[in-house]
Formats: C-alpha cells, structure tokens, sequence
C-alpha cells in the first residue's frame, strides 16, 4: 500500500489539475441544453480511466444521459468492490451570486471552487485517482474493482434502476462504495450508515379561465393562492408535525440506544443556527436538530407561484397557483404510498371552486446500512489510520436512492465514504471543496482496499469454523 499512497502524495497537484480540467465540463443534467456537454463529460471520464491502464472502459447507454463503466479485475480470490458515483451536476443559478464563474474552478487558499468539486465530480474522482495510484505504482490492487458513474443523478436518475436491472451480471459485487456525501465536521472523521427517501410532487389549482380584474369579480370567485396557502399551512400542526393523515404510520421509530448516540456527537447548536443565519429552529416536537433532519420525516415546500410577481401593482384575481413539494422519508415509509397519502389529504380539502392537478415528479427509498459488516469495519480502520482517531457513524438527511436500489436488486450493501461537508454549499452558488480532504479522500480509499480485502478474509474463516 506504501507505494500506492507515496504515488498519490506526489502525483497530487496533477490530480487536481485534470480534476479541474473535468469540473470545466458544464454537465447540467436536467436542462437538456447541455445534453453534449454531459455527454463530454462521461467522454472525459472515460479518457481518464483508459489514461491510468483501465482497458475495459464503455459508455453504458441507457436512453438518457450514459452511464461511465469501467472495471479492473485481478482474480476471483479478491472480492469485488462497485464504485457508484455522478459526474453529472445541479445547475448554477443564481448565476450573480457566485464569485467567480461556476465552470472556470478556482484554487484559493486550499479550496477549489466550482459546480460539481464537492457533489460529486470532486469527490467521483478520488476514487478514480485512488485506483491510479495502485495501477501505475506497481502496487498490487487487492480487490476487483468496478466503476459505475452515472449522469442522472441530479435529475432523479430515471434510468438508473433499469440499467442496474439490465447490467445485472456486470455489476455482481460484494460492496458498493459511494462518495457523495458530508464528514460529520471538519476534520470530524464519520461514516454515514443511513439516509433519507424522497418523495417529491408538483401541484397547481385552476380557478377562473383567465386571470380576472379583481374589482370587477374580486368577492365571489375564490382565489386560488388563498387555496394553496391554506393547503399548506394545513400541512403542519403546532408541534411542527405533518398533518398528513397516515403519514408517520411505517416510520422506524428511535431506540432509545439509538437516542443516546444522536446525544453523543460532538453537535454545536449554536454554531450550525449561525451557519444558516437563524436565531430559532422549529423541529418536530420532542426531536433535537440531528434527529429531525436525519431520522425524522419532513416536509417542504420548495417552490411556490401564481398571480402578478412583476413591478408594482397590478390589481388581478389569479387564475392559477402552483407549488412543489419535497418530502423526506426515513425507514420504512415508501415514497409511492406517501405520495398517495398527500395526494387523497389534497382532494379532500380542495373547494368545490377550483381544481386540482397533482403530478408525482420523482422519488427514492431512504435506507440504514448494518455497521457489524466486514466493509463496514474496513471503511472505520482506513478512517481511522488517515485521521487518527475513530470514526463516528452518523446518518444524514439527504438522499442518494440507488442505495436502496442496490440493495433491493443486486443484493448488495452500501458503504458511504464521503469527505464533503454541509458547509461545502453544493445545489448553491461558490460551491466548494477542501483540497485537504481530496487528499485524505484519496488516502482512506487506497486504505480501505488491503484492509476490506483481510476483513473479508478474515469473515470468511469466521463463516467455516
Ligand atoms: N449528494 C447528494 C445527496 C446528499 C447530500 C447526501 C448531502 C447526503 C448529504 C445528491 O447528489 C443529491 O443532491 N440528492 C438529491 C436527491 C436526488 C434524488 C435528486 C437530494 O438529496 O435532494
Ligand atoms: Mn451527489
Ligand atoms: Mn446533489
């Protein structure tokens, strides 16, 4: 492993050169404007993984954006390990607020800056760098490893599911190793064993055929953003719960183990309020911040529009109003019945007045990975020998659904290994990444492979015996 970690020590300004060479890509996924540039993108990725002596490279096609794979294969003793990760990224709007332009990376003080460093482009490439370094050291890699990096992650990997299904023999592996989530802080070294599911709708209510001068009807046609401001507020109670009826029903309630663990970690309230500029928090009765925004469900609503937004007045009784919704579910709510839930709480409530049209926009199964397994302890030591200190485990509230996916049709656990943090501002303008933690990401790979291999070795006997 030495020479494997002394070659990435010394190649480590070359890796971040080519990184930024890919973050200049613009691979927009969901504005079909930039569908040659994802395409590019995947390319690029493919040149690379051929650059650092990986023959068996292909462009999975899947009727959208292509799938990257490539694998290295080195004996049926070793076990086999799938990289998944997305080299595709958000769109950089609000243009205005970024410091410097979202595709032209910038170096500063030992961050780099650019749409996709941290989520996921960044953090995709310490694994393709972390296999370099055991291919062109003369290292000998111990596990079998396989890359499956996918460009519809951050429009809902429509495609995803299917391919997994299709490429099934392909993808047979032991453990699927992921980059593309938070430390629990900085220098905090943790392993993230769960995340949330998403569900997520869009709605729009219709009244009057038209927008209407609002002296001249205003008092006997019902205007339709009253409608939807009622309907979502009607969406919470006091104690901040959701209102939808049957919607805590299949949630996994917390040990009290469980409880005591979320009390354990090192979490400054005061500090992450001022992060995000509040001087109060409104969790769901009875939950602290951590519980709440990881183990909890919750609701959003993320977007809301109707009637006159432009420059002064202009008197008008809408005939539209619209919102989306976001609902993140935790173990074991099932995004298609919590979809429903919401849908019959809406046609319920909708007066007589108006209609409603509700659209299912896209959603994913939260999951909770066991900790006991040999990967599982593997992922604790490399942490451990790049930190020097334990990891702690920790569950996160955003959502990577091919996990459950993984597990539901290959049968095959997920280890997440990520090295961005909250405050790395992906989704959000100056989107960033510490070049520190691109190294320490590239060094806990290179240790995770000797180390997985001897866990499951090591299991193995345990199994016979
Ligand atoms: N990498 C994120 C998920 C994430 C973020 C996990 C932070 C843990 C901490 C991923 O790219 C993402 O943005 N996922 C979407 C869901 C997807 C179905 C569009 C999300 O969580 O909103
Ligand atoms: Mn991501
Ligand atoms: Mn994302």
């Amino acid at each position: 492993m030495n020479n494997a970690l002394q070659y990435a020590e010394k190649k480590f300004d070359t890796f971040v050169g080519e990184l930024e060479d890919w973050l200049r890509i613009p691979s927009i996924s969901t504005d079909s404007k930039y569908a040659p540039d994802v395409r590019r993108a995947a390319e690029w990725l493919a040149d690379n993984f051929r650059g650092i002596g990986i023959t068996n490279v292909e462009l999975l096609e899947t009727g959208g954006h292509p799938i990257v794979y490539a694998e290295y294969l080195v004996g049926p003793d070793a076990p086999t390990v799938l990289v998944y990760g997305h080299y595709d990224v958000q769109p950089p709007d609000p243009l205005d607020l970024w410091d410097a332009p979202p595709f032209e990376p910038v170096r500063k003080d030992g961050v780099l800056y650019a749409r996709g460093s941290s989520d996921d482009k960044g953090q995709v490439f310490m694994h393709v760098k972390a296999a370099e370094a055991y291919l062109k050291s003369g290292e000998e890699l111990p596990v079998n490893l396989k890359f499956f990096i996918e460009g519809e992650e951050e429009s809902g990997s429509v495609h995803l599911a299917p391919s997994i299904e299709r490429y099934r023999d392909k993808l047979r592996a032991d453990i699927v190793l992921i980059s593309d989530t938070a430390l629990f802080g900085e220098g905090v070294p943790s392993i993230t064993y769960g995340l949330r599911g998403l569900a997520y709708v869009e709605i729009l209510l219709t009244g009057p055929n038209r927008d209407l001068h609002s002296g001249v009807y205003g008092g006997a046609v019902e205007n339709p953003i009253s409608v939807l401001a009622r309907l979502i507020s009607g969406l919470h109670d006091a104690q901040h719960a959701v209102t939808i009826p049957g919607f805590y029903d299949d949630v996994l309630p917390l040990t009290n183990q469980e409880r005591a663990n979320y009390r354990a970690l090192p979490f400054d309230k005061e500090q992450w309020k001022a992060s995000i500029g509040v001087e109060a928090v409104r969790t769901e009765e009875g939950y602290s911040i951590l519980e709440a925004t990881t183990a909890r469900p919750s609701l959003d609503v993320n977007g809301i529009w109707g009637g006159y937004q432009g420059e002064g007045a202009k008197t008008v009784l809408p005939s539209k109003a619209g919102a989306k919704i976001s609902m993140r579910l935790v173990p074991n709510q099932r995004p298609d019945d919590i979809v429903e839930k919401l849908r019959r709480y809406l046609e319920a409530r909708v007066p007589d007045t108006m209609k409603l049209e509700f659209r299912d926009l896209h959603g994913g199964y939260p999951s909770i990975t066991p900790l006991d397994s040999p990967a599982m302890q593997a992922a604790k030591q490399a942490m451990q020998a790049v930190y020097g200190r334990e990891p702690l485990f920790t569950r996160e509230g955003g959502s990577i659904p091919v996990v459950a996916d993984f597990k539901r049709i290959l049968n095959v656990d997920t280890v997440l290994l990520g090295f961005g943090l909250n405050s790395d501002s992906i989704h959000s303008p100056n989107e960033h990444f510490g070049l520190d933690r691109f190294r320490q990401g590239v060094e806990c790979i290179i240790r995770f492979f000797p180390a997985y291999r001897e866990q499951m070795a090591s299991a193995e006997i345990a199994n016979k015996s």
